[in-house]
């Protein structure tokens, strides 16, 4: 009986012993996002799909690669980073190759129902994406006929995992089929070993492809702008820069009620005044049915907002200065305009030429220049 029980100890420690062995299979390494004592703690993750480096690399290799298109004539390549441009912060830009106006159209030439958002800290974000807020992690699991996709439990419309398959599908945007992308991507010989390494073994399916992209989407964290470094103490505003931020964060331009923290969003959805008359079916009305959401969108961040324009969801301003004008004097009230608005009667803040100047200074310290070359967040140099 000692025996067995001294026996069964050694075996014991050889299995223990084995697990040390440099041959046996690891699993991959976990990514760690940086704390920034700032942002908040609460991370939009699925627990489905915990990040890791070797699930972010395989990320940043099909976020810049045209293939999941399904396609492979150069006519037809098309991913995230055809309308997601690092250099704009992620967003689709005026400077846009191809999208002229900043507004995206997808491969079969129609165009997005609304204008490009940015794609930097969404992590944090845990109040729906989307304008109008769609995509929610309480929304029910199911596939989606209306887009010919099976009712299998990855497709649905929950997170940001969601939004591959939905690019890949859109009309307006990829215009392609799930098969044909899996079989495409399997076919390029760099991704099977890639996707050993991240998730265990070389097949290539479309869940695994949502939640590579997504991992590597929520690593893009921008908080090196002018205005985070002021936070942090290691620089100094102009006296313009710091008279706008008065006036952002102030009772009377009234922006940080729905612009603030330091995420320069609250991510509430707003009616912030810009019309009477409404039209667009995709508004937060379209989500929850309250008659009260007409007219009404997510109030994005303003990080990097300097790249972003054309402004709003259906991208009517083409600069700050337009905006700015807009809060101060070009308000138009509508039963659905958001008691926040609060110069509603005055058609707006009412703004000088010199306040104008100094909130669009201020605008322009949220800007990241550091995030718009990051190695870690750029196209894989050997990816053609
Ligand atoms: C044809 C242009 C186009 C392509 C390609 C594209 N997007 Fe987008 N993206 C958009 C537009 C437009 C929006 C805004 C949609 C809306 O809210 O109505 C958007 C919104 C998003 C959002 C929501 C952001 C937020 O803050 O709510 C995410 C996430 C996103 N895209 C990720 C991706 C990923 C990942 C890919 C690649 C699989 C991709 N996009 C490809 C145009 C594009
Ligand atoms: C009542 C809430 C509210 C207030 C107050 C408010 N905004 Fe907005 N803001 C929004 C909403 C909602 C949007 C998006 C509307 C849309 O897309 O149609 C927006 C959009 C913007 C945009 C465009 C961002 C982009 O990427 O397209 C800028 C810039 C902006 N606001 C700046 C300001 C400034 C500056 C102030 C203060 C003078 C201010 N906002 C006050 C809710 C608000």
């Amino acid at each position: 009986m000692k025996n067995e029980i001294l026996l069964s100890a050694f075996l014991g420690f050889l299995l223990l012993a084995g697990c040390g062995d440099s041959e046996v299979q690891k699993g991959p390494t976990p990514y760690e996002f940086p704390g920034i004592f700032y942002f908040p703690k609460d991370l939009n993750i699925p627990e489905d799909n915990l990040t890791t480096e070797e699930g972010v690399l395989l990320g940043r290799y099909l976020f810049y690669d045209g293939r999941l298109s399904g396609r492979t004539h150069q006519d037809s390549l098309m991913s995230c980073s055809s309308c997601h441009l690092q250099q704009n912060g992620f967003d689709t830009g005026f400077d846009h190759p191809e999208f002229t106006s900043g507004r995206p159209r997808g491969l079969a030439g129609t165009f997005t129902p609304h204008y490009t958002l940015p794609l930097v800290n969404l992590v944090y974000n845990t109040n729906g994406y989307f304008w109008n807020g769609f995509i929610e992690a309480s929304n029910p699991q199911y596939g989606s006929e209306a887009h010919h996709v099976p009712a299998e439990p990855h497709f649905h419309m929950k997170n940001i995992e969601s939004i591959v398959w939905m690019t890949i599908v859109d009309p307006n945007e990829i215009n392609g089929s799930i098969e044909q992308t899996v079989q495409v991507i399997s076919e390029i010989p760099v991704y099977p070993p890639m996707f050993k390494d991240a998730f265990g073994s070389e097949e290539v399916n479309i869940e695994r492809i949502t939640k590579a992209i997504a991992q590597f989407v929520r690593t893009i964290i921008s908080n090196n702008s002018k205005y985070h470094q002021y936070i942090e103490g290691k620089t100094v505003l102009t006296e313009s820069e710091s008279r706008g931020m008065e006036l952002f964060f102030s009772e009377e331009a009234d922006c940080f009620h729905c612009h603030g923290g330091f995420l320069m969003s609250t991510y509430e959805f707003f009616n912030n005044a810009k019309d009477s008359v409404f039209t667009d079916p995709f508004d937060r009305f379209g989500v929850t049915g309250d008659i009260m959401h007409t007219g009404v969108y997510r109030a994005p961040s303003l990080i990097n907002v300097e790249l972003t324009g054309p402004y709003m969801h259906d991208g009517r301003f083409k600069t700050l200065r337009e905006v700015v004008d807009f809060y101060s004097d070009g308000l138009v009230i509508s039963p659905y305009t958001h008691p926040l608005m609060k110069y509603i009667s005055t058609n707006g803040v009412q703004m000088s030429e010199e306040q104008k100047d100094d909130l669009i200074a201020f605008l322009k310290t949220l800007t990241d220049h550091q995030l718009l070359t990051d190695p870690r967040y750029a196209k894989p140099s050997d990816l053609n």
